[in-house]
């Protein structure tokens, strides 16, 4: 997985609500393509990742494997938890991030793709690829649902702030279609598939 396709605008807003030099560690960072740019935007940015490249910051390993690494003053996940161990990987990400820290996710929720979804990419893709609600459930079947991604998260997070964003774009490479897509979504004319979370830990009672 290469270019800012997922984290475009999510590196301006992690930037935005951190203090420079803050210790940052992107889980799922594939190409290390969050990790350069927040480096750019003046955060010491790490990433881990089993498939990560070559590369002076990026660890290759599971983020539940990482150790020695310290706590980091903020956590990233972009489009790396709806396929992940669930149990095992948000107590890695709690492990992981110092008491008072922020953790932040952009992931989506393929259960809520519905016939309106459908019609929509039908329009703008220019693939021949099945679009039906039915062969979108066959294709994504085995990934969490966005429900379960935020029970696990809730958890052992307390959620900040939750904001539904679009994801049909994104995955056409459409970034130009981004704004109708949230537009849509916002007058309930398509389902919001994206979701950004900010988290902080949860408080021990
Ligand atoms: C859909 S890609 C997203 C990559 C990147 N975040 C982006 O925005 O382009 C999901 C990534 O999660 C990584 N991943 C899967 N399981 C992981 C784990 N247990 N720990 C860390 N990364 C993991 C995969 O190797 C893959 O690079």
């Amino acid at each position: 997985m290469t270019g800012s396709r997922w984290w475009k605008d999510f590196d301006a807003g992690v930037a935005a609500a951190l203090p420079p030099g803050s210790r940052v560690l992107d889980v799922g960072c594939g190409d290390g393509g969050l990790v350069d740019r927040l480096g750019e935007l003046g955060l010491d940015a790490l990433g881990v990742d089993p498939a990560a490249s070559a590369h002076a910051r990026l660890i290759r390993e599971p983020a539940e494997h990482a150790r020695g690494l310290g706590t980091f003053d903020a956590v990233t996940a972009v489009m790396a938890l709806h396929h992940a161990g669930l149990d095992a990987m948000t107590s890695a990400l709690a492990r992981l991030l110092r008491p008072d820290g922020r953790l932040f996710v952009y992931d989506f929720d393929w259960v809520a793709y519905d016939d309106r979804a459908a019609a929509w990419l039908a329009r703008h893709d220019s693939f021949d690829a099945d679009n039906s609600v039915a062969g979108w459930r066959r294709e994504h079947g085995g990934l969490h649902p966005g429900a379960a991604i935020q029970g696990a998260l809730a958890a052992r997070f307390e959620p900040l702030l939750k904001v539904r964003r679009p994801y049909l774009a994104r995955m056409l490479a459409r970034h130009d279609l981004e704004a109708q897509e949230q537009a849509l979504i916002d007058m309930q004319v398509l389902p919001a598939l994206g979701f950004w979370m900010i988290a902080g830990r949860a408080r021990v009672t």
